[in-house]
């Protein structure tokens, strides 16, 4: 008897790796001409887990020879508190990108946050104006996620261009802008993109035909394998997490279905930060021409 065949697995180390190397590369050139790339955060509260994530993105800004100016506020915090570290981040120069680290405390309000950004500023490119750029093909730093998605699709040579990209959810971080970026007139997108959601019952029936299927609902093992079409890409973006245990939309029995499959965890994490990164260098060169 045969073993049940297994999809290839599309780890995204390796990706964000190269993409690091050449962020790496730009920031000493940068450094070089005496600026030094900035990535400031501000956490508000004291989430453990958020806290975390801060610290992990210092240590690699180091790495990467950024600077990282952090501000931290109590989870008593008012908005005006918050705003105004936004805006002092905003007036300086020095700053190349900031972000807020999510969640914050309920008695906030994040989109506001968000919206005071100088959109040049806004690392996650997640600004409004961010997202209209996007729509509009008008360079400005990219929703990391998105981004990291077409970069993987593209390091493992997997063709989009004129392929059926299905497409599990519409949400403002990964759905909707990830439909935009890989309907763009460029070599690495230019695909048919079809997006589902709650409001498409049936939405088997497209995921069916997916030459690559992108799970982006953060509702664990949504993704099934009679959901998948033989031999298809099958790329796990929406998860949720519970604790410390993630839980992939995409269940992992896909892999004797799907001809490529990214691994349940280290797929679009590990992209998702190096973009993040990418899009700070690249608003420092920006700011200076
Ligand atoms: N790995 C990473 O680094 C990373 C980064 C960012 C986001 N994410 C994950 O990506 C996921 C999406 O993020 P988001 O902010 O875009 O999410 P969101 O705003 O919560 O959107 C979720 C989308 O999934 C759809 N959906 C949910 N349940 C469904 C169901 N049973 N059937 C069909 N569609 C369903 C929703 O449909 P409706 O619009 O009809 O409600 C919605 O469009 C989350 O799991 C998030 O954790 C991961």
């Amino acid at each position: 008897m045969s073993a049940p065949a297994t999809a290839r697995l599309l780890p995204g180390k390796p990706v964000a790796d190269e993409i690091l190397a050449d962020v790496a590369t730009r920031s000493a050139a940068l450094r070089a001409r005496g600026i030094t790339p900035s990535l400031a955060t501000l956490l508000v509260g004291d989430d453990d887990a958020s806290a975390g994530y801060i610290r992990i993105k210092q240590q690699q800004a180091a790495a990467l020879g950024f600077a990282s100016p952090h501000e931290h506020l109590p989870a008593s915090a008012t908005q005006a508190e918050v705003q105004r570290v936004i805006t002092t981040w905003n007036d300086d120069p020095a700053v190349h990108g900031m972000l807020v680290q999510y969640p914050i405390p309920g008695h906030l309000d994040y989109n506001a946050a968000l919206q005071s950004m100088d959109p040049d500023k806004d690392v996650d490119g997640l600004h409004p104006v961010n997202m209209g750029r996007l729509a509009l093909g008008i360079p400005g730093p990219l929703p990391c996620t998105p981004a990291g998605i077409e970069a993987l699709l593209a390091y493992y040579d997997i063709p989009v261009a004129g392929r059926e990209v299905v497409i599990l959810g519409r949400g403002a971080t990964l759905g909707r802008p990830l439909a935009m970026l890989l309907a763009q007139k460029r070599p690495t997108a230019d695909a048919a993109v079809t997006v589902v959601h709650t409001g498409v019952k049936d939405w088997a029936r497209y995921t069916r035909r997916a030459d690559i299927l992108i799970a982006a609902a953060g509702v664990p093992g949504i993704i099934q394998p009679e959901h998948v079409k033989p031999g298809a890409v099958v790329v796990g973006g929406g998860v949720r997490y519970e604790g410390r245990r993630i839980l992939p939309d995409v269940d992992e029995s896909c892999a004797a279905v799907a001809g490529a499959i990214t691994p349940r965890v280290g797929g679009v994490g590990p992209t998702t930060v190096a973009m993040l990164f990418r899009n700070v260098v690249t608003a420092a060169e920006r700011a200076n021409p």
